[in-house]
């Protein structure tokens, strides 16, 4: 019997767990290398109801990796960033826009930051409507192309900006706003990222510009393509919060988006972040 009661949610992606007392989740306890081995497995992991309080929630994250204390998301408690399109939570409401588009975190940072390892969050306040977190695995993405696919996207390189997914909920960008996107460098990943465990997931997502080398549109065509099979709804967890739930993602090997929910609303989730260490390769 392992330390963790795990139950799949869909065939690809998302599993939940059930069982865990959160007293255990700050103890230096073994659970930390389970919940690890199983976000590797699942993807995202779901616990319903676990109400975690911030402390315990950051010293939790501390079981699986460095946390990420750069954010300054103005909340009492170290590691903690309040997500919410609401600006009295949030001063940067406006740049959130963009986690309606499919991405994964950490492809466009400010240095040469590898992404993220794991976000955690957990739900304050919910949507009236919409607001759900949808999730695809983009190793199953990979795994699903054919063999010659594999062999041929293996080869490409993609620029990644924070131009691209800005310019997708900003369309017609000020003069401003267009300067400070440009002012963050851009990236260049390989499309199929070859992770230190041997298995292969595809970078695609919002942040994901152009193709170098091939002619502009065309490469365009080919990452909305891929970004398309790899999201179809039979392969998406969609993740409807209630509050309390807390819900982990191993960005490395998932896309993610928020679905849509009314600007005005008053949804909040506590968000901590796990630092990566491992570059796209
Ligand atoms: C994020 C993110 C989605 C959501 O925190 O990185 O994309 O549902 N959040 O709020
Ligand atoms: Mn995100």
């Amino acid at each position: 019997m392992g330390l963790l009661t795990i139950n799949k949610l869909t065939a690809s992606v998302g599993a939940e767990v059930t069982g865990l007392d959160p007293a255990r989740l700050a103890s230096g306890d073994p659970v930390g290398q389970a919940i690890l081995d199983a976000l590797e497995d699942n993807g995202v992991l779901v616990l319903r109801g676990l109400h975690l309080d911030p402390d315990i929630q950051v010293d939790f994250c501390r079981l699986l990796g460095e946390v990420d204390h750069s954010a300054d998301g103005h909340h009492p408690v170290a590691g903690i960033y309040p997500i919410s399109l609401n600006p009295a939570k949030n001063s940067s409401a406006e740049i959130l826009k963009a986690t309606f588009d499919w991405h994964i975190d950490g492809c466009t940072p400010l240095g040469d930051e590898c992404p993220q390892k794991a976000t955690v969050l957990s739900a304050v306040q919910v949507a009236e409507w919409g607001g759900e977190t949808e999730f695809a695995n983009s190793y199953a993405a990979y795994d699903e192309l054919t063999a010659e696919e594999k062999d041929r996207f293996g080869a490409l390189r993609v620029v990644h900006s924070l131009e691209a997914s800005q310019r997708r909920v900003h369309p017609d960008p000020t003069p401003e706003q267009l300067a400070r996107w440009r002012s963050r460098r851009t990236h260049e990943h390989p499309l199929v990222w070859t992770h230190r465990s041997g298995r292969k997931s595809l970078v695609l997502g919002a942040s994901a510009d152009y193709v170098v080398g091939m002619d502009l549109e065309e490469g365009r065509t080919l990452l909305e393509a891929l970004l398309a099979r790899a999201t179809g709804a039979d392969k998406v967890y969609s993740h409807h919060w209630a509050v309390g739930d807390t819900v982990i993602w191993d960005n490395r090997g998932v896309l993610h988006r928020a679905a849509p929910y009314d600007p005005t609303s008053q949804r909040e989730m506590l968000r901590t972040t796990v630092l990566g260490d491992e570059p796209i390769r």
